[in-house]
């Protein structure tokens, strides 16, 4: 499992009644904790869960997306497809790092992602079984990422935020091509509009169950946002995305597949918003404990690559040991 807990500049491990109040402080003040800082273990362990499953979806995610690339219609669609699937294991990248800065190493979370041991983002558990799908994943899943995405970026944990702020000047890319080519499905032949609408009916469910269970359900949710790990509750977060959707979806001519649906004046304050029908959570959790309908392809997808990618990182880790040898030598 994962080191536990921080040891203190002397230490100790710090969760001393008058540590957690003097670190509380530097959070309330907005201070950046770096990973040299002394932290309760609990903040630790939360970014190294949340991190690490952040990181497992952006890898787990490229798999979908990456299963049309050889389908993709035209080369231009080919080209912006490779471009994103290439900017997800960049994005994996990114937070691997961020999360070995908490002494998490990156064979430790591959171990558990390949293991099944570890969670990643629901959503990479569905099928995509048409063009379309590619549209409505970039469209609603990148936009529900997005969402997601852009308070993480003024994290309390300093790599978690920087690698954020690098991570969401691409997921725009994403959900707009995303966008764009279901704009295109809704311009073109009826069957190629209901193509893009049967996609909406598949994924707009799924897509609001990436923002977690609702407050009053989840585990971590109020301590997260005391730690300002998190800046919005996963309801504030998912009313967000669905009042910023259903507009997009209009202007599409589709149809967001929930009757219940419809606009109130008096939510968000009297700014207004979407009340929806109720979500199934016996599918989300179905899904998050492995039984959702691709959860097995992808682990086995994840764990055909790494065997099958062993040559690289052995001639890699060879190709380090005989530098570091080298440097060693010439001293
Ligand atoms: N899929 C799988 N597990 C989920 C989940 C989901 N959609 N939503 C929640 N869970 C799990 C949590 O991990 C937690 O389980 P754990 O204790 O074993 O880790 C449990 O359900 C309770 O949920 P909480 O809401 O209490 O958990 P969090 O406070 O961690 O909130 C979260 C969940 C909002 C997903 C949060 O972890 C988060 O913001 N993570 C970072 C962003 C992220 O991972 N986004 C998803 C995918 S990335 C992506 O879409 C890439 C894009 O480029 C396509």
């Amino acid at each position: 499992m994962y080191s536990q807990g921080l040891i203190g500049a002397d230490g100790r491990t710090e969760e001393s009644p008058e540590f957690l109040e003097a670190f509380q402080r530097r959070i309330d003040a907005e201070e950046k904790i770096e990973p040299k800082d002394p932290m309760p273990a609990g903040y630790r362990r939360t970014l190294v869960r949340q991190i690490g499953q952040h990181a497992h979806s952006e890898i787990v995610g490229m798999l979908p997306e990456g299963n049309w690339i050889t389908r993709a219609p035209t080369l231009k669609r080919k080209a912006a497809l490779l471009a994103k699937v290439q900017d997800e294991g960049g994005h994996g990248l990114y937070l691997y790092a961020a999360a070995e800065t908490l002494g998490v190493s990156r064979e430790e979370m591959t171990e558990e992602l390949l293991a099944g041991k570890a969670k990643y983002s629901s959503i990479f558990n569905y099928p995509t079984l048409s063009w379309a799908d590619i549209g409505a994943i970039g469209w609603l899943v990148d936009g529900a990422a997005i969402m997601n995405q852009i308070p993480l970026c003024r994290c309390s944990y300093g790599p978690y935020s920087r690698a954020m702020i690098r991570i969401c000047k691409e997921e725009s890319f994403h959900q707009r091509q995303g966008y764009e080519i279901m704009l295109t499905l809704c311009r073109g032949t009826p069957e190629q509009k209901a193509m893009a609408q049967d996609a909406l009916n598949r994924w707009w469910w799924p897509s609001l169950m990436m923002f977690g269970p609702h407050d009053k359900d989840s585990a971590h949710t109020e301590q997260s946002m005391k730690w300002k790990i998190k800046r919005f509750t996963n309801d504030q977060l998912r009313q967000k995305f669905i009042d910023a959707t259903v507009p997009q979806a209009e202007f599409l001519g589709l149809t967001i597949p929930d009757p219940e649906l419809r606009w109130n004046p008096d939510k968000n304050d009297g700014r207004g918003g979407y009340d929806h029908g109720p979500i199934d959570w016996d599918e989300f959790w179905r899904v998050v404990k492995g039984h959702g309908r691709m959860n097995r392809d992808r682990l086995a997808a994840r764990r055909k690559a790494h065997d099958e990618g062993a040559w690289v990182r052995e001639a890699a880790l060879a190709h380090a040991r005989k530098r570091k040898a080298r440097a060693m030598a010439a001293e």
